[in-house]
């Protein structure tokens, strides 16, 4: 790969380990700071249930594991992540079961720190290990017709509580143009604070998109596919009028039920002030280009 990203955030910029560890405490303190608005009806939109207080301190952004009211975390512990493989199928020259140790075996030449700034209303700046997502295509072959890439998590009733409701389409599913997926900011991510990724945030393997919205995140992957169609994504699935596959962090595009105009820090303290949320989370410089002569008020 000619094009490779280079960090323009340094140690300095990142959240200290012990704010992201507490963030939905800082979160939920935040939140209440502003009279529990913001994060109460994220929170109450996420879940599609009603929310009260402890609903939005433990509320887990892994639904598979995260529908009960108990701990994500321990929830998560019973994903077997060993072995694992990915499967890379569609438009390529090389379909097949990738492996994990293997793939690991490859993109560890290029063993990679990202220090990625991340938005959701809070925002932090999060160092992931990991690879660029290009670097796998590239093992698959990715062939001409190829448009977009379609990713699916891992679904396991046995070790995945929260599938039992129906409160996504199971499995979770999310998705991007090819030329997004191409850019050497897209990667996939295994790593997190220097450790192996923690299995509620995505073990062994998941998809870190730096200007767009957390929910394009997908986790557990299982499955790519490279296609000639936009593929389905979970949240248009669940709710299209608020959730488009573009995801783009926009501040000048409101979600339906609230603004997207400034963010939070976690880590700047609970009383620290909102700041205004930049265009493609501070990556437009990167990543504007690839959405030249678009309506991103439309193409949401
Ligand atoms: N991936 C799967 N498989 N299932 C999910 O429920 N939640 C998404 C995304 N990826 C989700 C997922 C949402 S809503 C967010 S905000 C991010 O993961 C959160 O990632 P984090 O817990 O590492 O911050």
């Amino acid at each position: 790969m000619a094009h490779r990203w280079i960090n323009t955030l340094s140690d300095t910029d990142v959240t200290p380990e012990v704010a992201f560890l507490n963030r939905r405490q800082m979160i939920a303190g935040a939140a209440a700071g502003v009279g529990l608005s913001l994060m109460a009806q994220r929170a109450r939109a996420e879940t599609l249930e009603p929310n009260n207080w402890d609903d939005i301190t433990t509320y887990n952004n892994y639904y598979e594991f995260g529908t009960d009211k108990g701990d994500p975390a321990r929830n998560a512990r019973t994903l077997t992540t060993k072995p694992w493989s990915v499967t890379i199928d569609g438009l390529v020259d090389r379909p097949g079961d990738y492996a994990f140790d293997e793939i690991m075996a490859k993109m560890t030449i290029e063993e990679r720190l990202y220090r990625f700034r991340c938005v959701e209303a809070w925002s932090m700046v999060v160092p992931w290990n990991g690879f660029e997502l290009a670097d796998l295509l590239e093992l698959a072959g990715v062939q001409s017709g190829a448009k977009y890439v379609a990713f699916e998590t891992v679904l396991r009733p046995d070790e995945m509580p929260g599938v039992r409701y129906p409160v996504l389409d199971w499995p979770y599913v999310e998705g991007l143009r090819l030329d997004e997926a191409l850019h050497p900011l897209t990667i996939m991510a295994t790593g997190i604070y220097g450790r192996d990724i923690p299995n509620q945030n995505g073990a062994p393997l998941r998809l870190v998109v730096p200007w767009k919205y957390g929910f394009k995140s997908i986790k557990s992957v299982v499955r790519i596919t490279l296609t000639d169609k936009e593929p389905p994504t979970s949240w248009n699935k669940a709710n299209a009028g608020e959730y488009g596959f573009y995801s783009n962090v926009n501040p000048e595009v409101s979600h339906p039920r609230w603004s997207q105009a400034t963010e939070r820090q976690i880590g700047g303290g609970l009383f620290s002030s909102r700041v205004p949320t930049l265009m493609f989370n501070g990556y437009g410089d990167e990543v504007a280009g690839l959405y030249a002569g678009m309506d991103l008020k439309k193409n949401f």
